[in-house]
Order: structure tokens, then sequence, then C-alpha cells
């Protein structure tokens, strides 16, 4: 069975789909994304996403070339189509194809929507979070408008393979003040000395994830106390447990920051906890 990818008003198959040379993402890096996850075939927290779409092309006034309906519609098509069962939605809108000039193109110009999807392995995931995963610290040098969910990710590529290198699954990024932001594509989370659920405040310094608004849903009803405000590297180091959340990883237990072992040096059980109550809390959509 051939992938098969949504560009521009059509179907076509992954390995052939292409667009312009001369499209906006590709020059500029001028475009939006989302990352839908997929479990028992049914998009998780698809309203969240969209929403956070909708606001990052407001922001950078872009205009989706197609109706939320319509959208909605491609991304079921492609799980279909696809037969995902357990994996991801991947779009992307860009600001279109034009003769390269860092000025916005002329009005009217199309938008570029591409969207794909891809399967994953659950069994792999879950013996990742089982076995809880490495993180190093790196300064977080991008921008200044990191809460606008744009494709515009070198610093946080570049972090993440010098994660890899150095052995670690994710990056934790530390701002100028010395407190961790998010991670390079998750957001980043302790539970600090007396219990509380600890993250940084979805302000301009990173991306609110949509994985994240659900924990704080799962956490209240769970009487659970959660902070939102920014914390150390230095609270991190001693913090009982330590986890990351997003749409690619859910909940997954951090049991060591820079070599130093967090809480027991195993996954925590409010990490795990969290992450096995997500998709009973979750809306999912068919
Ligand atoms: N990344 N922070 C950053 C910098 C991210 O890139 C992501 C998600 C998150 C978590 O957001 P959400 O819970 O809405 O997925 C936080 C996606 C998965 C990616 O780039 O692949």
């Amino acid at each position: 069975m051939s992938r098969i990818a949504y560009v521009n008003g059509r179907y076509v198959r992954h390995a052939e789909a292409g667009v312009s040379i001369d499209d906006r993402a590709f020059l500029f890096a001028d475009g939006i994304y989302e990352v839908i996850e997929v479990f028992g075939g049914r998009l998780i927290d698809e309203d969240g996403h969209l929403e956070r779409l909708a606001r990052s092309a407001r922001e950078l006034r872009l205009d989706l070339p197609v109706a939320m309906t319509a959208l909605r519609r491609i991304l079921r098509e492609l799980v279909a189509r696809n037969r995902v069962a357990f994996g991801h939605v991947y779009l992307q809108v860009t600001r279109g194809a034009a003769r390269r000039d860092h000025v916005f193109p002329k009005p009217g110009t199309p938008t570029t929507l591409v969207a794909f999807a891809h399967r994953g392995d659950l069994a792999a995931a879950e013996a990742k979070a089982r076995a809880g995963i490495r993180v190093v610290s790196l300064p977080d040098i991008r921008w200044k408008r990191p809460d606008i969910k744009s494709t515009s990710l070198l610093p946080n590529v570049l972090a993440k393979q010098q994660a890899r290198d150095a052995g670690a699954y994710e990056a934790w990024l530390v701002d100028e003040k010395g407190f961790v932001t998010e991670g390079a594509s998750s957001n980043a989370w302790i539970v600090d000395g007396e219990g509380a659920v600890v993250t940084h405040p979805a302000d301009s310094a990173i991306l609110s994830g949509i994985t994240r608004a659900t924990l704080f849903r799962i956490a209240a009803a769970e009487g659970m106390k959660i902070v939102e405000r920014p914390f150390t590297l230095a609270e991190a180091f001693i913090a009982r447990e330590a986890f990351i959340s997003g749409a690619t990883t859910i909940v997954m237990p951090v049991v060591a920051i820079d070599g130093r072992k967090i809480g027991s040096g195993a996954p925590g059980r409010v990490a795990l906890g969290l992450r096995a109550a997500f998709h009973d809390f979750a809306p999912a959509s068919a």
C-alpha cells in the first residue's frame, strides 16, 4: 500500500508529492504547521490543534486556503487512505509560491496546504515511556515568538540533534534568566518537593501545547495541584519527577537531566499516571 498525501486540493502518492521551489516555506520558512495524534483511528484534541492553527495564521497574517470543515475532511481522508490506527497527521500552510522577495506576495496569491499521515509504533512508544528519557539543557536561542507554531524550526532542529549526539532524547531550552522554557519539540514539566506539578506559563516564551492543556484538565479532575510558573534547571535537578508532553510523545517521563538522575532515576508515578489517563480524557474525533 503506498502512502497518500494531500497537496493543494489533490491526493497524491506521498513519494511523488511536491510543491514549487518558489514556495515561501522552502525559501523563508514562511509557514505554520500542526501535528495531531491519531489513536484508535481517531484524531486526538483536533479542535485544540485547529484553533491553534487559526491563531498562528492570524499572528502571521496568513490566510488558510480552505475552511475548517474542509480541513477536517482532509485529515480524516488521510487517516482512512493511509489506514492509520496509531500515528500522526501533519499539516502545513505556507504563504504560497511567488518570485523570491522578502515582502509578502501580492494579494490573492494562493497559500499552500500540504498534509500527510504517518503510522506510529505504539509498542515502541510504551516501551520508551516505561524506560524514561534523558534530556540535556541548552540555551534557548529561538526568536521571541515561539508561541506561534511556525515552520521556522532551525534552533529546535539544532538543539534536538545536539541532544541526540549527547545520547539524550530531548533538549530542554533555558532562557537568559536560567529558567527552563520548554523542550525542542515538547513542553517541560517537573513535580516539585511539595508534589505540585509545575510548568512554564503559556506566555510568548513557549508554545502553548494542546497536550499540555489536556493534562491540566486531567490534573484538575484528579485533584492534583498544578502551578504555572517558570522553574530553573537547579530546581529540576532536585525535582521528584520530570516529564515532557506533546502530540508525538503524549507524556514521557524524564529520568535524567544533563546526566543527573531525577528522583529515583526511574519514571515517576505522576508522569506515568497522567500518561495512562490521557486517552480516557482527551477528546477523540472520528
Ligand atoms: N511539537 N513545544 C514545542 C516547541 C513543540 O514543538 C511542541 C510540539 C510542543 C507540544 O505541543 P502539543 O502538545 O500541542 O503537541 C511544545 C510537535 C509535536 C512537533 O513539532 O513535532
